[in-house]
């Protein structure tokens, strides 16, 4: 589906990630990697890497000049389609330019957009990693992840995946391929949806903020027209007014929607970042990812859009 010559299926999407890190690198090697990533995988480059002499360096999705200077005898450049967790577009051809200019591979986590949406390898990227816990599986029920690339990439992290034991067990392997079967239509039916509640969630009095590509007012919506065929994905972000206490009131409130951390499933759930998948940041760390107090995600599942708009609108009423 990514359009590489191979595949490998791993245990989870850390590691998936871990693994593309550990084979590749070794102690002295640096990778460059855009700050709006996942928590799990940001806290992997500043803390774990380290251990073994790995250095991860952070810059911002555009800051393109920063990266090009950064690639100069780095070892990849990484980055996410769409970014955790202000769900920015990344310019892969772009990014892609830059890496293969430096002669290093160019990693893209895949996840939030699937290959429904965009297929990163078709915009240069070397390697292509998915959580399979998320749109792949599409129920809940895995925690998966994949690695595409082509064969010759690929063997050296093929291998790291068996020595360590980082293998998908069968069961979750099945699991997977029943999600991929009705992946296209939960894409689409999640993005539409997602779409009708941003327009939503943008007009509404106490809420600061939306962050959707493919909103007319989001700064990434002429990359999502570009990259993605002008759909956004299941996933949104938004900024509740009135701080973290608000926030966390409002999470309470909700009926439809879960307050669970995960995303790409057949139900909505919905996380506050500051408490749940951005706790390794720091309060100054938070700031520069653009994490306010009140930013919430939600991850748009298969339930009606009528009643999820209906759902948010009484917990922002009650709180
Ligand atoms: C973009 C992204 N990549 C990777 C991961 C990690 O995946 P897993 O939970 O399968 O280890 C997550 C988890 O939320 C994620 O959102």
């Amino acid at each position: 589906m990514e359009g590489t010559h191979a595949a490998e299926a791993f245990a989870s999407g850390m590691a998936a990630i871990s693994s593309v890190f550990m084979s590749f690198c070794a102690a002295g090697d640096r990778v460059v990697a855009v700050r709006q990533l996942y928590g799990g995988t940001y806290s992997l480059l500043r803390d774990r890497l380290p251990q073994y002499g790995i250095r991860g360096e952070f810059y911002d999705l555009d800051d393109y000049d920063g990266i090009e200077r950064a690639l100069d005898g780095a070892r990849m450049l990484y980055c996410e389609t769409i970014g955790n967790p202000r769900i920015q577009v990344a310019d892969l051809p772009r990014l892609a330019e830059l890496a293969a200019a430096a002669g290093v591979p160019l990693v893209v986590d895949n996840t939030f957009a699937s290959p429904i949406l965009c297929r990163p390898a078709e915009h240069g990227a070397s390697i292509v990693l998915h959580s399979a816990t998320k749109f792949i599986g599409g129920h809940h029920d895995l925690v998966g992840g994949i690695v595409c690339a082509d064969d010759d990439v690929l063997g050296p992290i093929r291998r790291w995946g068996r020595d360590i034991g980082a293998t998908l067990s069968p069961f979750n392997a099945w699991l997977g391929l029943r999600g991929i079967a009705t992946m296209h239509l939960r894409i689409e039916r999640s993005s539409e949806s997602a779409l009708k509640i941003a327009r939503f969630l943008e007009e509404h009095p106490q809420v600061d903020a939306v962050h959707y590509p493919a909103l007319d007012s989001s700064p990434s919506k002429q990359l999502c027209d570009r990259l993605l065929g002008g759909r956004g994905g299941g996933t949104l972000a938004f900024e509740v007014s009135g701080g973290r206490e608000r926030a966390a009131k409002f999470q309470d409130a909700l009926e439809l929607v879960t307050a669970a951390a995960s995303l790409g499933g057949i139900h909505s759930l919905l996380v506050h970042a500051a408490s749940v998948t951005h706790t390794q940041l720091d309060e100054s760390e938070l700031e520069a990812a653009g994490i306010s107090a009140g930013f919430c995600r939600l991850s748009v599942g298969l339930e009606d859009a009528d009643d999820l708009i209906d759902d948010l609108e009484r917990a922002l009423a009650r709180t």
